[in-house]
């Protein structure tokens, strides 16, 4: 059977920017990562990637590097599906 991922809100993708002591996540086509453990690697430095944490960055990501290969780079840090909100809680 398959692994069940976790299903990601948009509000609690906006509870993880790296701040507040957790860890950053980032939204990439409808998949959200755990970007901390590869943040100190990231070419363009931290607070370039952290620009992108919390929120859904594909397109802020398709500006900078589309040419690069965040599925296969972060598959290890994958954390879940992103989904939309429920219905009523908008
Ligand atoms: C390079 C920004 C997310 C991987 C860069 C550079 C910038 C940047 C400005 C250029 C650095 C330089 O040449 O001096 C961003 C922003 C992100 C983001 C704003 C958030 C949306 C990511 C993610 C990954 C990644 C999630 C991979 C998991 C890379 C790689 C390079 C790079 C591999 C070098 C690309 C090359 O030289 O062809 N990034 N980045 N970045 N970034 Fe990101």
């Amino acid at each position: 059977s398959s692994t069940p991922y976790l299903r990601v809100t948009p509000s609690m993708l906006k509870n993880q920017t790296g701040r507040k002591g957790k860890d950053a996540w980032m939204g990439l086509n409808g998949k959200v990562y755990n970007i901390t453990p590869y943040a100190e690697y990231h070419p363009g430095g931290i607070p370039e990637l952290l620009r992108g944490a919390g929120k859904d960055a594909t397109k802020l990501f398709g500006e900078v590097h589309p040419w690069v290969n965040y599925d296969t780079m972060l598959s290890a840090c994958l954390v879940g599906l992103l989904v939309d909100e429920p219905e009523g809680t908008e």
